[in-house]
């Protein structure tokens, strides 16, 4: 049995991947270690299959001792670490937060993993694994002609959010020059799906349209982002995991770049499609362009060659298709949204963000 420490499992892609891991993988157990920040949420571990493998435990990846008990205690084979703060618009509100959680966290989380290591047997050294999950942003923003981003191309981050997370892989990496110890590093787009805190683009989008509140777009909406579907990540983390090169970043991405407004509309149109009798109807006469993000990037785009020729995965899901489930699975799941809507974070959230962003054009 491999026993599994995932960091930041209450969030959004760490509980898909508890769910998928727990579906797919029958030789494990999960102990899931989330501190349950305003995007943490045990609603999101509600109706685990096989309960028995997974372990929920409050803690903070910022302390040190407390992953050390956490991973001597049980005997962990593999962290697979999600835990972060992950909003760019709040980043930019809190940089000292991203800085603590994302690079401190990261670096504390590998030196508890670095003291485990060297007290495990020589023998059994080689079933330790410490995958680390980051994002595109790192890598900056495209110009239209530019060639999608390779495991090659410079970080140059931009926002608050996508320096501190180049800050952890760079540490992360550096585990493996300096230390050896076994470690891959994922770097994925943007992610859509089920669970997914409503701060972010899509369940936004969703949730503003059935009520009929206006879909604020940023400036011109003309900024291109990749979209995945969480599940196709989930499925390239386990391949990177078992069959991945140590000490190797890949990169994973949906192969798909809408503007947001693009992706608005194919939402509008999915919910027209869903419910024509809307009083809502057509959903596109919601959009509202509001004032721009502060250094928005303009392009992300990745190539996928490497883990596609390497590893032999793909993503499954077409962008409509991975949308068209997104809206069922919060259509069909209105309690854990009231649930998101009702806490004073997230409404505190909404009024900060948007109210002083809204003008007309
Ligand atoms: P999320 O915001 O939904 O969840 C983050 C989780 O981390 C929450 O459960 C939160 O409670 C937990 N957490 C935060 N600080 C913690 C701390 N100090 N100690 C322990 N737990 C803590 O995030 P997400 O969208 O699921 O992203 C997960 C990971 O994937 C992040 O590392 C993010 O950078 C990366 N990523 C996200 C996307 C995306 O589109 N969402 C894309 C690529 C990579
Ligand atoms: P988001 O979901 O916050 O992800 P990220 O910033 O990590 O890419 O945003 C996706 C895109 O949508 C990004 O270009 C910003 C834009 N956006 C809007 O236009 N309106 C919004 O209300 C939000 C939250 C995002």
């Amino acid at each position: 049995m491999k026993n599994i420490l995932i960091t930041g499992g209450a969030g959004f892609i760490g509980s898909n991947f508890v769910r998928y891991t727990l579906e797919k993988e029958s030789g494990v157990k999960i102990v899931n270690y989330d501190s349950l920040t305003y995007a943490g949420n045990l609603d999101n571990l509600a109706d685990l299959p096989d309960q028995d493998r997974s372990e929920f435990i409050e803690g903070d990846i910022c302390d040190g001792g407390h992953l050390d008990e956490v991973l001597r205690k049980y005997q962990i084979n593999l962290v697979v670490h999600f835990a972060a703060e992950t909003h760019v618009d709040r980043s930019f509100l809190s940089p000292e937060i991203f800085h603590q959680t994302n690079f401190i966290g990261t670096l504390t989380l590998l030196e508890a993993f670095r003291k485990y290591y060297l007290t495990v047997d020589e023998s059994r050294r080689k079933d330790l694994h410490f995958h680390h999950i980051s994002t595109d942003e790192i890598f900056g923003s495209l110009y239209p002609e530019q060639e999608p981003f390779s495991e090659n191309s410079l970080e140059k981050p931009n926002s608050i959010y996508a320096a501190s997370k180049t800050a952890s892989d760079v540490m992360v990496r550096s585990y493996f020059h300096a230390f050896g110890l076994p470690i891959t590093i994922t770097n994925c787009s943007n992610n859509y799906g089920p669970y997914q805190y409503p701060e972010k683009l899509v369940p936004l989008i969703i949730l503003n349209a059935l009520e009929g509140k206006p879909l604020p777009i940023y400036g011109d909406g003309l900024q291109i982002r990749d979209w995945i579907f969480v599940s196709d990540h989930c499925r390239a983390i386990w391949k990177v995991i078992q069959n991945g090169t140590l000490g190797q970043v890949y990169l994973v991405a949906g192969t798909n770049q809408p503007t947001n407004l693009e992706i608005v509309r194919e939402i509008c149109s999915l919910l027209d499609e869903k419910i024509p009798e809307s009083k809502y109807y057509p959903h596109i006469n919601l959009i509202l362009h509001v004032k721009d993000r502060p250094g928005h990037d303009r392009r992300y785009a990745l190539n996928t060659e490497k883990i596609s020729t390497e590893l032999g995965w793909m993503p499954d899901l077409k962008l409509r298709e991975g949308l068209e489930k997104t809206i069922n699975w919060y259509l069909e799941h209105p309690g854990w949204v009231k649930n998101v809507q009702n806490q004073p974070n997230y409404q505190q959230w909404l009024e900060s963000n948007y109210s002083s962003r809204v003008r007309s054009e």
